[in-house]
C-alpha cells in the first residue's frame, strides 16, 4: 500500500478595508498529510468549520503534487511555483558531493545549510526582502538563512507539534496580522499526517486530528467576524505516539496522492468548484493575494484565474466588514 504523506497549506488573507494593490494580508496553512477525500461533501457535514470556509469559498477538485511526490521537494513547490527539478529541492533525503554533506528530511542540522534552499527564491523570502513581515510557525526551513535572508520570526519546527501548539500558533498568527507586525503567517501542521501514516487514514485518531484542525478553523471564522469574541483558545490532548516515517514518491498522479485546495477572502468567488490545479500553481495565486509580482515559475495563471474575482468588482465585499477575510486552503498529498 502507498504510504501518503500529504500537506495542506491554507493561506488565509485578512482583507482589511484597503485597495487590493496594497496587498492583502494572508494566513497560510500547511496541513500535512491531507488527502482530498478527506473532505468530501459527505465528509463535510460533520466539519462545520471547513464546510463554512468551502460554502464561502474556492474549493479545487484536487491537487495534484509535483514529481517525485515527497513532502519537502513539494513544500518547496508551493512556495516557489516551480518544478522539483527547477527548484532543486529533490528529495527528502539529498546528499551533496561537493561538500559531503547530507539532508535527511529536514531533521539534522546540516538540512538547515543554505545549500539545499537557495536553489530558488521562495515567497517568504521575497516578501521579506521587500520589507513585509513574515511570521512562520513550525514551518519547514523557515528558521534557514535563504539567499541571505530569513523572515521577520520562525518558530522552529519541532517533532510532532500539538493541537495545542497549533491553536496557539493561529491565535498568535491572527494577532500578529491583525496589529499590523505581520503581514504574511504561514503555520505548518503535522498530526494528520502523522495519525495517518501510523493508524490509517480511515482510523479514529486521523479523523480526531483533522477534527481538532476544524476546531480551530471555526473557531477563526468566527473571531475574524466577530472580533468581540476573544481570545481565541481551544483545548486538546494532543497525545502522540511513536511512528514511523514511510517511503514516499509514488506516482504523483496517484489518486491517493491527490490535495486539494480551498480559497476564501473577497479575492475569491463565493461557493465555488473549481477544475483540479497542481502544487506549482498555488504560488500564483499567493502571489496575486499579497500583491508581489511572482518570480518566474512554472505554475498556470490560466488554471487558477476562475478562482479570483474581477479585481475590479471585489470592492463592493470588502466592504461587508473590515475583517471579511481571502483564504486559501491547500491540501497537497505529497
Ligand atoms: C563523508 O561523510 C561520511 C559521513 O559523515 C564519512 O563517513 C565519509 O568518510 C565522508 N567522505 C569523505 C570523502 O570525506
Ligand atoms: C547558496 O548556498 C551555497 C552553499 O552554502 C553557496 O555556495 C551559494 O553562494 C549560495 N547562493 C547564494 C546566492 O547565496
Ligand atoms: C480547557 O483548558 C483550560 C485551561 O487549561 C481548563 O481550565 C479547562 O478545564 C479545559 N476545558 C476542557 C473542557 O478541557
Ligand atoms: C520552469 O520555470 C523555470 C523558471 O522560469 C524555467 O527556467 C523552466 O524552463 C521551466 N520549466 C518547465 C518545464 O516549464
Amino acid at each position: 500500500m502507498a504510504v501518503k504523506l500529504g500537506a495542506l497549506l491554507l493561506v488565509l488573507g485578512l482583507g482589511l478595508a484597503q485597495p487590493a494593490s496594497a496587498g492583502r494580508k494572508l494566513l497560510v496553512f500547511l496541513l500535512d498529510g491531507f488527502r482530498s477525500d478527506y473532505i468530501s461533501d459527505e465528509a463535510l457535514e460533520s466539519l462545520p468549520g471547513f464546510k463554512e470556509i468551502v460554502s464561502r469559498g474556492v474549493k479545487v477538485d484536487y491537487l495534484t503534487p509535483d514529481f517525485p511526490s515527497l513532502s519537502y521537494p513539494n513544500y518547496y513547490t508551493l512556495m516557489t511555483g516551480r518544478h522539483c527539478e527547477v527548484h532543486q529541492m529533490t528529495g527528502n533525503y539529498m546528499w551533496d558531493p561537493s561538500t559531503n554533506k547530507s539532508f535527511d528530511i529536514g531533521v539534522n542540522r546540516d538540512s538547515l545549510m543554505p545549500l539545499w534552499w537557495n536553489g530558488s527564491e521562495p515567497l517568504w523570502i521575497t516578501l521579506t526582502k521587500a520589507r513585509r513581515k513574515v511570521y512562520m510557525y513550525y514551518w519547514p526551513g523557515c528558521e534557514v538563512e535563504i539567499l541571505g535572508v530569513r523572515p521577520t520570526y520562525c518558530l522552529e519546527y519541532k517533532n510532532v507539534p500539538t493541537d495545542i501548539n497549533f491553536a496557539n500558533a493561529v491565535s498568535d498568527a491572527l494577532d500578529a496580522l491583525k496589529s499590523g507586525r505581520a503581514d504574511l503567517a504561514a503555520i505548518y501542521y503535522e498530526r494528520i499526517d502523522v495519525e495517518g501514516h501510523h493508524y490509517g487514514p480511515l482510523s479514529p485518531q486521523r479523523k480526531d486530528a483533522l477534527k481538532a484542525v476544524d476546531t480551530v478553523l471555526k473557531y477563526m471564522t468566527t473571531w475574524i467576524q466577530n472580533r468581540e469574541v476573544l481570545p481565541f483558545w481551544m483545548n486538546s490532548t494532543g497525545k502522540r505516539e511513536g511512528w514511523q516515517r514511510g517511503w514516499h514518491g509514488y506516482d504523483n498522479e496517484l489518486l491517493d496522492m491527490r490535495g486539494i485546495f480551498l480559497a476564501f477572502g473577497p479575492d475569491f468567488n463565493a461557493n465555488f468548484r473549481a477544475a483540479p490545479i497542481r502544487s506549482v500553481d498555488v504560488y500564483n495565486v499567493m502571489c496575486n493575494v499579497a500583491g508581489v509580482t511572482p518570480l518566474p515559475n512554472n505554475g498556470s495563471w490560466s488554471r487558477v484565474k476562475c478562482m479570483l474575482k474581477n479585481q475590479k468588482s471585489s470592492a463592493p465585499s470588502v466592504q461587508l466588514s473590515r475583517w471579511v477575510l481571502p483564504l486559501i486552503f491547500l491540501f497537497l498529498s505529497a
